[in-house]
């Protein structure tokens, strides 16, 4: 319900107060556990919109990406912190020598296209131990899941709801990384927020394709989907977060040096 004025003017924090933190959102939790595990200390957001996430990551060196920033970027500006008005396909190709990051989150447009393409590029700003998270990454209904925000909105309206929500087709990015790129290892989160999917690179011990060529990938349907959900490696978010850290200390362990023997 909305306040009134009066109430708003009334309760608005004097000088004095001190303003609240702002709230940590789903995919700043995730990104904080994440840093905290390996160390992290520089970020990329591909897709920014209002600055929720990535002005609530709190990380020294950071750059958000996005052709149309929601907020006024100006008071966010410091040193090691870069807002680049751009596409990701402009900021990645006019990149002069890449910038390696600790942490990438995608979520930028919607399309398995774009964040196939978008995850391509940002390999080359990785180093061994950067970490991916992934969002929407599992539609919320069939409308949702269509490639074309407007007309997926549109169709669902016709069925009676106005739910505006919509999560694009990225799911067909998953199949592309379980198909394509047995040298990732992932896991998706279940509960607490968003699906969304954490990545990093440590082959996978069992690899078989599934749908094998990204033609058939392109043309997945919703209730495909729903049939191949084992794909995603769903996990609440404690146990997710159990198989990557586990994933990484294997990763990470430095190898036990072997004695010297005298000749
Ligand atoms: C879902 S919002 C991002 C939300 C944000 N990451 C957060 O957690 O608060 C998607 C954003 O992607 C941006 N976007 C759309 N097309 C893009 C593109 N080609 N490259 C980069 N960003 C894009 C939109 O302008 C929008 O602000």
């Amino acid at each position: 319900m909305l306040e009134s004025k009066a109430e708003a003017q009334t309760s608005a924090p004097s000088p004095a107060t001190p303003a609240k933190p702002p709230v940590e959102g789903h995919s700043a939790r995730r990104i904080h556990r994440v840093a905290e595990h390996v160390g992290a200390r520089s970020y990329l957001e591909i897709g920014v919109f209002n600055g929720k996430t990535f002005n609530g990551v709190n990380l020294p060196n950071k750059v958000g990406v996005d052709p149309r920033f929601a907020f006024d970027i100006e008071p966010h500006k410091r040193d090691g912190v870069r807002f680049v008005s751009l596409t990701s396909d402009a900021f990645f190709s006019g990149m002069k020598s890449p910038e390696h990051f600790d942490i990438i989150f995608l979520d930028g447009l919607h399309t398995f296209q774009q964040t196939f393409r978008d995850f391509c590029n940002s390999l080359i700003c990785s180093h061994d131990r950067t970490v991916w998270l992934i969002d929407d990454v599992f539609p919320s209904d069939v409308y949702s899941a269509w490639p074309v925000a407007s007309e997926a909105r549109q169709f669902r309206k016709l069925s009676g709801s106005d739910s505006p929500a919509w999560n694009g087709d990225v799911y067909k990015l998953l199949f592309a990384i379980h198909d394509f790129f047995p040298v990732l290892s992932f896991v998706s989160f279940s509960n607490r927020g968003n699906r969304q999917t954490l990545l990093w690179k440590t082959p996978r011990q069992t690899f078989t394709p599934i749908l094998g060529s990204l033609e058939r990938i392109e043309r997945l349907g919703y209730f495909e989907l729903m049939k191949s959900q084992q794909v995603f490696n769903f996990k609440p978010e404690d146990e997710a977060f159990a198989e990557f850290f586990s994933s990484m200390n294997g990763k990470f362990t430095v190898p036990d040096v072997p004695e010297t023997t005298s000749p």
